[in-house]
């Protein structure tokens, strides 16, 4: 009886987060649209779905008509010298670069111009010329210059929760920030993210922490750690992807200010990121945390998941909102253990037009076992360093 007690939510919760949650759920149920099969090249797809007027051309022949001439007909880009201007075309056919484009980001390009996402007006908008459907054919032709299907597309790079970690494999710098009340505490984490290859990443995060104990703020360095992800499958007409991370966290951390568990520990975990109708979507992640000394540190199993959406403003093409809400649970891994369950409703937003710069603000609230566990506002600042540098794109 006890025992099921500390796993049930305690009555004391403050409303206003059910109150938020449900208002969530209720926003989120209210704005789906009825289930439709889902269409192969994913988000934000069904921006073409209203337009139909084609020209009857195909995307090769738009292509050849209107894109080869500062493209390049095999579609490897022009340098600024054979173009009269100053701005070279990009290598589509380079797979680095072009399968990690979502479509509708390029038909926004097409659309719009360079400028809706940040790059040279150079690149005009053909939104006159062409309907949305026949951008789609085009972009659709031009994402077969990297054909290579190893590499995942960028419908299936998600908005990243706050701590759901991705499947998709990222080149990213992020710094996250969480500020604690009893006792008053600021804690941050800094994130590298090396994508190599189709289907590799490795990451690098450092913690830093400070505390207030008594009037005096005393902090500094938590354990190191090092993690090497691999994309396991994805596949994009299916909408989703799995991936598999290995993580070292090494025992660097201040032991003096109670900022290092004092042994190396191993995490593993899987993640999964899934697309829904209507550019919801859906992110799971689940591991483990095994201390080579475990008279140091505990064992541990946890498990996150994360539902959300985004919303465009000003049309399809503008700045992009996803709310998301975030379920954590963790527990030790020793029998009769409670899980401590946590709920993160957030808000991530695009803060720039290339849309490489994203800001993600939240509140973590514990939903049991709130002894010695207390909310707090949690953000990060995420910028995808391979779409360029971090002022540009503005
Ligand atoms: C007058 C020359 C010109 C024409 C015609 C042109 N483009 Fe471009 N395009 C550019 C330039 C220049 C850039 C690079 C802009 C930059 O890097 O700031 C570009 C960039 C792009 C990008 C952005 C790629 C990225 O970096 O993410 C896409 C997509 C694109 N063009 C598609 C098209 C399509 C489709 C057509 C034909 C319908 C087309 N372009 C016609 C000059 C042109």
């Amino acid at each position: 009886m006890i025992c099921l007690m500390r796993t049930m939510p305690e009555k004391m919760i403050p409303r206003f987060q059910w109150w938020g949650l449900a208002m969530f759920v209720a926003v989120f149920v209210a704005t789906q649209d009825a289930p439709q099969a889902r269409e192969p090249d994913g988000r934000r797809h069904q921006v073409a779905q209203g337009t139909v007027d084609t020209t009857g051309k195909t995307g090769a022949e738009i292509f050849a008509q209107s894109c080869a001439a500062c493209h390049g007909l095999d579609g490897k880009g022009k340098e600024a010298g054979e173009l009269g201007f100053d701005v070279p075309t990009p290598d589509f056919t380079d797979c680095q670069f072009s399968p990690r484009e979502a479509v509708a980001d390029w038909v926004a390009v097409a659309h719009e111009g360079g400028p809706v996402r940040g790059f040279s007006q150079r690149m005009p908008a053909f939104g006159g010329a062409y309907s949305e459907a026949d951008l789609y054919k085009v972009v659709a032709h031009v994402k077969g210059f990297c054909s290579a299907p190893e590499w995942p597309r960028g419908e299936l790079n998600l908005p990243r929760a706050l701590y759901t970690e991705k499947a998709y494999p990222e080149d990213e710098w992020v710094m996250t920030t969480a500020f604690g009340r009893t006792p008053a505490s600021v804690s941050s984490s800094f994130v590298y993210e090396k994508r190599f290859g189709a289907r590799n990443q490795v990451e690098i995060k450092l913690p830093l922490k400070t505390t207030r104990n008594n009037g005096a703020w005393t902090g500094g360095a938590g354990d190191l750690a090092v993690g090497f992800k691999r994309v396991l499958s994805h596949d994009l007409d299916r909408g989703d992807i799995f991936s598999l991370s290995g993580e070292l966290v090494l025992p660097t951390g201040d032991s003096a200010a109670g900022l290092s568990k004092d042994t190396t520990v191993f995490e593993s975990f899987v993640t999964y990121g899934r697309l829904l109708p209507s550019d919801s979507f859906l992110q799971f992640q689940g591991g483990v945390e095994l201390p080579f000394d475990t008279a140091k540190a505990g064992r541990e199993a946890f498990w996150r998941a994360t539902l959300g959406r985004t919303f465009t403003q000003n049309g399809p093409f503008g700045r992009a909102w996803s709310p998301m809400v975030e379920v954590l649970a963790a527990r030790e891994l020793e029998s009769g253990a409670a899980i401590d369950w946590d709920i993160v409703p957030q808000v991530q937003v695009t803060l720039n037009t290339r849309q490489h710069v994203r800001f993600n603000v939240g509140w973590r609230t514990p939903l049991n076992n709130r002894r010695g566990r207390s909310s707090s506002l949690v953000a990060y600042v995420l910028w995808d360093w391979f779409d360029g540098g971090l002022r540009d794109g503005w």
